[in-house]
């Protein structure tokens, strides 16, 4: 299975990946998960992406489009994969189609989760996420049991850097005008779902699987 996540910043990319994950096996690509390790390694990846993405920019395209290629040939990639916050515009669309067309393995769907922009302002600023196992939370949604401490492991949770109001206007405005197009440029293809992103992660999630398990 290969498939691209897409929708808005807050409209739950990440948290449907991670169950396709451990449901089918299949790794996540998630370029700001890449990206953002990098900053806290203090890579000069990191270093060059951290500016762009405190602003709520894109990072330019060279440096995502080579972490992407590098990670589409590791092994694992070989059953699937879960593309989560790439392609971001219409240049690192074309560009992804040229490299799977390389490889033999081009993309079975593209999976549109839609979100109302008055949600997503309260999922962003109550995210948290655990510096250790990555599971995600949200104090108004979804909180953990014991404030600031992940329910799985007892990790810390922290708060994104780019998850301030400011910043976020600023994503959701580069959303609709860089990467919304890519819905159209998918269903040209034929290959975009749209699913609801509204109502509970499990409820939404279900709406996932019935697509994928129709490519099957
Ligand atoms: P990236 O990390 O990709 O962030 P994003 O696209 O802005 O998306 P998010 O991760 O914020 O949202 P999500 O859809 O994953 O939602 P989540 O599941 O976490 O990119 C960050 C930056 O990196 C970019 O701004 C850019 O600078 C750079 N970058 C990354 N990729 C790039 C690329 N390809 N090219 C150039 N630059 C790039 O959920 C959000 C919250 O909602 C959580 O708290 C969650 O618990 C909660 N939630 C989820 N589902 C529900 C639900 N059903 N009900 C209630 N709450 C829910
Ligand atoms: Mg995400």
């Amino acid at each position: 299975m290969r498939i691209v996540m897409l929708g808005a910043p807050g409209a739950g990319k990440g948290t449907q990946a991670k169950k396709l994950i451990e449901d089918y096996g299949i790794p996540q690509i998630s370029t700001g998960d890449i990206l953002r390790q990098n900053i806290a390694q203090g890579t000069p990846l990191g270093k060059e992406a951290k500016g762009f993405m405190d602003r709520g920019e894109l990072v330019p395209d060279k440096v995502v489009l080579g972490l992407v290629e590098d990670r589409l040939k590791q092994p694992d990639c070989k059953q699937g994969f879960i593309l989560d916050g790439f392609p971001r515009n219409t240049a690192q669309a074309e560009t992804l189609d040229k490299m799977l067309a390389g490889i033999g393995m081009p993309l079975k769907l593209a999976i549109s989760v839609d979100v109302p922009f008055e949600d997503l302002m309260k999922r962003l600023t109550g995210r948290r996420t655990c510096r250790s196992c990555g599971q995600m939370y949200n104090v108004y949604f979804t909180p953990p049991k014991k404030e600031g401490v992940c329910d799985k492991d007892g990790g810390e949770l922290f708060q994104r850097d780019d998850d301030k109001e400011e910043t976020i206007k600023k994503r959701l405005q580069v959303y609709e005008s860089q990467t919304a197009p890519l819905i159209d440029y998918y269903s040209k293809k034929g290959l975009v779902r749209k699913i609801d992103g509204t109502g509970t992660i499990p409820g939404i999630y279900g709406k996932i699987k019935t697509e994928l398990e129709k490519i099957k």
